[in-house]
């Protein structure tokens, strides 16, 4: 039992040790203001986990569901539809917002729109 304790202790502080060290080094300072989504619920996978990775799992999520078929992913949160637009649009339907106040800011310019149609409802804003 204790030694179970201690892996899960030492397990935590690997895990959160990123997370320090960018509170450490002021870089979580310089993220832009992003609105929130409106809709309730969290994230596919915790919120830094999703600030730093978010491509790779929509990576993920193509390879997945174009070459394996596989529809639904399963996390610590809950259960998702893969879906670009359906599923990360749903809540984050302010994308200017969000996705790309963010995207500007950092120069990223990712390519996906172009095939991936973007939700009237989300267009308008
Ligand atoms: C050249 C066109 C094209 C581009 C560019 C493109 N995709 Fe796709 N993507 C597709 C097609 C076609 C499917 C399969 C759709 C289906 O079968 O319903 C798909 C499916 C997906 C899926 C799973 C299903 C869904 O509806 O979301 C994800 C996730 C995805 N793409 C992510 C991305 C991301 C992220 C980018 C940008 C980095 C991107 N795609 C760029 C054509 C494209
Ligand atoms: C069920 C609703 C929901 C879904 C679905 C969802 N998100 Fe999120 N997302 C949230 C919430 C809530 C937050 C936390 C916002 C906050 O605290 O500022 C968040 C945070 C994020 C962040 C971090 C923002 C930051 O503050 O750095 C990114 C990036 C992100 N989401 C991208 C995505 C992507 C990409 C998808 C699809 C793969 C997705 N989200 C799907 C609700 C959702
Ligand atoms: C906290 C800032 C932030 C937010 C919010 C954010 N992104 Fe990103 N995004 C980035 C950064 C930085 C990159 C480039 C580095 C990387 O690929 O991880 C990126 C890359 C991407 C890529 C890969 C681009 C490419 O050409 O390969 C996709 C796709 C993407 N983001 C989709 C989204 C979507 C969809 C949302 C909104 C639901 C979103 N992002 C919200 C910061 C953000």
């Amino acid at each position: 039992m204790i030694k179970i304790l201690i892996s899960l202790i030492l397990f935590l502080m690997v895990v959160f040790l990123p997370v320090g060290y960018n509170v450490y080094t002021g870089k979580t300072a310089y993220i832009p203001v992003l609105q929130p989504p409106e809709q309730r619920g969290e994230c596919v996978e915790n919120v830094m986990f999703m600030r730093k990775k978010h491509s790779l799992l929509l990576e993920k999520w193509r390879d997945a569901y174009v070459r394996d078929g596989i529809k639904r992913y399963v996390s610590i949160n809950g259960i998702y539809k893969i879906s670009l637009t359906g599923t990360c649009l749903e809540c984050h339907s302010n994308k200017t917002q969000f996705c790309d106040r963010c995207h500007d800011y950092l120069g990223v310019k990712p390519r996906c729109w172009s095939c991936h149609n973007i939700p009237e409802k989300v267009a308008k804003k």
